[in-house]
């Protein structure tokens, strides 16, 4: 007897060039690990003071019109070498440093993740393909403030399960976001999202979470994507974390390339993910990556 799975589209990414490090040039401010890429912790406050949260909202939005820009350059035969590029000058020629350059070493100023690449995909030679869903993950820092937002886009014509993937896991962005309250556990946020995907029999990928977030990449907050009673901080007006939830159409765990970053699902099955910088406000939630 066969049991009939739906079969899913698995296995198409290869690792491809990765042209040398790009600079920054020496006007804009670095923040501290980009000349030594160590990441070293220090301590910062969950609940951010006014100065700090308008840069902010200047950091996020400059991210938000970023991947809204380098997303519009995403079509068949870009090379995700081009799209770091693009990425990388925008950021430069708004005053800003591309986060992720030289962050523990990441050679790049975008993540690139495609079809069953879950994150931190490096921009190479490997031209996007017809059929193709990529994230694209951009994170600036400018005031002293980092801004960090994704989204994943549609290369030509996706088939339907790839259309479905993807607007599902938007889906799980906006049910994770709408959970923001102040006075509530961060554990509403990954119960809201895992009901959400698993009621639709997708993987909710749980090594990678979401993030607190403020004058360093990423702080002590820890934002689970799926349900756990250990994400029992109560949500306070001021802090500031991400959310950014990644799905997949199969298995949800993941092994790596041999470049230590790149995430793929384990069954080679697509997985996507969106993205957003929050702002817990005294009745909600504000989203510091949106425009307008
Ligand atoms: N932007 C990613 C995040 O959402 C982190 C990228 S870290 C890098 O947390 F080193 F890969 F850039
Ligand atoms: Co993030
Ligand atoms: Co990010």
């Amino acid at each position: 007897m066969s049991l009939k799975l739906p079969r899913l589209q698995s296995g198409t990414v290869r690792p491809g060039r990765v042209s040398p490090m790009r600079s920054v040039p020496a006007a804009i401010e670095r923040p501290d690990y980009a000349d030594s890429g160590v990441r070293t912790r220090r301590k910062e406050p969950r609940v951010k003071s006014p100065d700090v949260i308008e840069r902010m909202r200047r950091s996020g939005r400059l991210a938000a019109e970023v991947l809204r820009d380098v997303g519009a350059a995403v079509a068949p035969g870009v090379t995700t070498d081009e799209l770091d590029i693009l990425c990388h000058d925008l950021i430069v020629a708004a005053g800003a440093y591309p986060s992720p350059l030289n962050y523990s070493g990441f050679p790049k100023s975008l993540c690139t993740s495609v079809n069953e690449v879950i994150c931190h995909g490096i921009p190479d030679s490997r031209k996007l393909v017809n059929g193709d869903i990529v994230n694209l993950d951009v994170t600036v820092y400018r005031e002293g403030v980092h801004g960090d937002c994704n989204a994943t886009f549609l290369v030509g014509q996706v088939d339907e399960a790839g259309r479905k993937l993807v607007q599902v896991t938007k889906e799980c962005l906006d049910l994770g976001i709408a959970a923001v309250r102040p006075g509530r556990p961060i554990s509403d946020i990954g119960r809201a999202i895992e009901d959400h995907a698993h009621r639709l029999h997708y993987g909710v990928v749980r090594t990678f979470v979401g993030h607190g977030i403020g004058e360093q990449f990423h702080t002590d907050i820890e934002v689970p994507h799926y349900y756990t009673p250990r994400a029992r901080l109560i949500m306070e007006a001021g802090m500031t974390f991400t959310i950014e939830p990644m799905i997949t159409e199969g298995d949800h765990r993941e092994e790596f390339w041999d470049d230590g970053w790149t995430a793929v699902t384990v069954d080679r099955s697509r997985s996507a993910q969106f993205e957003h910088t929050l702002l817990v406000t005294s009745n909600g939630v504000e989203i510091l990556t949106e425009l307008p």
